[in-house]
């Protein structure tokens, strides 16, 4: 039994407790709903990959409750200090080397020399972590290479029966994952897009390199950030990108004003926001998915949608929706 907590002081009093005796609670953050356990128990850290059928060479994120507490894990660089300064608490996670002191199970970073850090805005969440004693490893609480959840309904669909509890914070603000930079080489590169624009990065720090990389699922094990596999975010049925029009047979995932008809029909945003779009970018794919397979539709057909701001991640995240799931 997956037990649904409310975010006050009793509730977070409780998830802290079952995360300090090695259970796993899902809690939300700004970006999406995370999956976590105390990231030095390691065999709390090896049930998450197994609650969400995650591969073990895919390193997780280790979210803090503030700055000191993440750079007490990693060697950290003044440029990282920095964005810290200006980010945290936000979507921001960046990748840096190991502490030598650190007491986070290797497991958690896949046996890789380096550590992705994060501290979550999100009261709740922040308020969760500190309590359980800092350090929760926290993958996004999906099956693994399904669509993220933004709710604590996603969560519960995915996960109920395989996890301790879920504290509900209602809806995600963001809606999208955290940004993820690598500052562990000699200089930024950006591994992830998402909740926080590599342009508010570059006005801070200048040029990010922009090694997106063409993954392919077979290669994962070489990548720097093993995560990126290409089919991730898969909903069930198959997805067109770029569509003007939706078949008979297919929904649409919409953006903007005064989509094409079709039989079921999803919009990012009629406004053409794509802030907007991002917030409800998962929701929208889980929904599609499911209310399509039940009317007996084939597909998803998918609007484009600008590369602006969130649209990076945006983009990143349907063009991982669309690649073939094996
Ligand atoms: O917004 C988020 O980032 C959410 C919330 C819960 O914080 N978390 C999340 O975690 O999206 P996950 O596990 O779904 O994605 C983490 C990404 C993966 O692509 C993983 O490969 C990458 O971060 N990553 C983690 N540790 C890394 C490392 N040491 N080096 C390179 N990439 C790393
Ligand atoms: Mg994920």
């Amino acid at each position: 039994m997956t037990r649904l907590l409310r975010p006050d002081a009793g509730g977070i009093a409780e998830a802290a407790g079952l995360l300090r005796g090695g259970g796993l609670v899902a809690f939300a953050t700004e970006t999406v709903y995370g999956l976590g356990a105390d990231a030095r128990q390691g065999r709390a850290v090896a049930a998450v990959f197994a609650a969400k059928g995650r591969p073990h060479f895919n390193p997780l994120i280790c979210h803090f409750s503030q700055a000191e507490a993440a750079f007490a894990e990693v060697q950290a660089s003044a440029v990282a200090v920095r964005l810290a300064e200006q980010f945290w608490p936000g979507p921001l996670t960046m990748v840096l080397r190991r502490g030598a002191n650190s007491r986070v199970d290797l497991l958690a970073g896949a046996g890789l020399d380096t550590l992705a850090v994060r501290v979550p805005a999100h009261a709740v969440a922040r308020a969760l972590i500190a309590a359980a004693g800092e350090a929760i490893a926290a993958p996004s609480a999906n099956r693994s290479g399904g669509v993220s959840p933004t709710a604590a309904a996603h969560v519960m669909a995915d996960l109920g029966g395989r996890i301790a509890a879920v504290l509900d914070c209602g809806p995600s603000s963001l809606g999208i994952e955290s940004t993820v930079l690598d500052m562990s080489g000699e200089r930024p590169r950006l591994l992830r897009p998402g909740g926080l624009p590599v342009e508010a990065i570059e006005a801070a720090i200048g040029v990010v390199g922009r090694g997106i990389i063409p993954a392919q699922a077979g290669a994962a094990r070489g990548l720097r950030s093993p995560g990126l596999l290409v089919s991730h975010y898969a909903p069930r049925l198959p997805v067109r990108l770029g569509a003007v029009d939706a078949e008979k047979n297919e929904a649409l995932l919409a953006f903007g004003a005064h989509p094409p008809p079709a039989r079921l029909v999803w919009n990012l945003s009629e406004r053409g926001d794509v802030t907007e779009a991002a917030a409800r970018l998962f929701a929208g794919l889980r929904w599609l998915d499911a209310a399509a397979l039940e009317l007996g539709l084939a597909g998803i057909a998918v609007m484009a949608v600008p590369m602006d701001g969130l649209g990076l991640a945006i983009n990143d995240r349907l063009a991982r929706a669309a690649a073939p799931t094996s």
